[in-house]
């Protein structure tokens, strides 16, 4: 028999999960709320299905669950799905997907004929398995909050990334967009430190591969800093620090929020002409990022304080604009 103080006790509950993408993000984001993740088991069957059991009461609760896709993006994926089945079964009170960073959002169009829109499959996927809203940060493209028929909270990690680069006193700097879709983040960021503004016009050739074609602005005597919202390959960093050494910047910086870092991407940085590459931690980093010049920078406080906010039905706006 459940007592009177018990129930009060459990009126409104927050409990925050996670699946196996990101575990030591969400122990500080949960930490940061003064919790401890709930206890969940999250692994595979033999026969290479995922296997998921909720292990504590979530009846009634508020619950979050925290699951960037990253890579290995379709089990991380199948995780964040499989969990938010069981505790809409198990009759949590509202569910809230936390996806620090979203998987399959470079496919958000058809950029030819009979290609997929996986973007929005996969936000049809996430609110049939159950999710009541989305917590996300930095998407790829800002219209994949609109692919959602429920709620999505978008933080942005741009004054995280730009904090620290003003710390680092650079003199006159400029911030460098690596291609055109970039430009409004690129000029934020740019307000942000009080620099100012050079555009590259990127090229793919192919898939994964990068060409620099030409560069609007002027980055002669100064420090460049480059700022995205990804580094994948890190062949855009690369090629676009070494087109502005050319140019004549005296150094180069790089920020991106997700370091996904496919394939040879830390040792590409590694060998690469970048003073520092400003990350955050919405992805694991790989141990042998530690003499990459990698600088990662916890989002934990920032996702902790939206997730009190939309427990408490509190406005988020402050956390987008200060
Ligand atoms: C592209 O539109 C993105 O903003 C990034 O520039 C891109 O994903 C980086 O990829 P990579 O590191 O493979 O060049």
């Amino acid at each position: 028999m459940v007592t009177r103080d018990q129930a009060m006790r459990m009126e409104g509950r927050l409990q925050v999960f996670s699946g196996n993408a990101n575990l030591a993000l969400a122990t500080d984001i949960a930490a940061c709320l003064n919790l401890n993740l709930g206890r969940a088991l999250v692994s595979t069957f033999k026969n290479g299905e995922t296997r998921i059991k909720i292990e504590e009461n979530v009846r009634g609760s508020d619950v979050f669950i925290v699951q960037p896709t990253c890579t290995p993006v379709n089990d991380n994926l199948m995780q964040l799905l499989i969990l938010i089945d069981a505790v809409k079964r198990a009759s949590a009170a509202r569910i809230t997907a936390v996806i620090p960073y979203y998987g399959y959002a470079k496919q958000e169009k058809k950029t030819t004929g009979r290609e997929p829109i996986s973007a929005k499959l996969v936000a049809n996927l996430i609110r049939t398995a159950g999710a009541h809203r989305v917590l996300t940060m930095d998407l790829h493209a800002p219209a994949i909050e609109g692919f959602f028929d429920i709620p999505v909270d978008h933080l942005q990690a741009g004054q995280l990334l730009s904090d620290y680069v003003r710390s680092l006193n650079l003199k006159d700097p400029v911030v460098i967009s690596p291609d055109a879709g970039g430009v409004g983040r690129a000029n934020i960021f740019r307000e942000r430190i009080g620099a100012s503004l050079a555009i590259i016009a990127k090229q793919r050739p192919r898939p994964d591969a990068v060409e620099m074609l030409e560069m609007v602005g002027d980055v002669k005597g100064r420090p460049a800093v480059i700022v995205d919202d990804m580094i994948s390959t890190g062949g855009t960093l690369v090629e676009a620090a070494r087109s502005l050494l050319q140019r004549g910047a005296t150094q180069v910086y790089a920020c991106a929020t997700h370091g996904i870092f496919a394939g040879d991407g830390i040792s590409a940085l590694r060998d690469s002409e970048l003073v520092e590459t400003i990350i955050t931690d919405t992805i694991p980093l790989d141990p042998s990022a530690a003499n990459a010049r990698i600088k990662s920078i916890s989002v934990a406080p920032l996702f902790a304080e939206a997730i009190l906010r939309i427990h408490k039905d509190l406005s988020l706006s402050a956390l987008f604009h200060n």
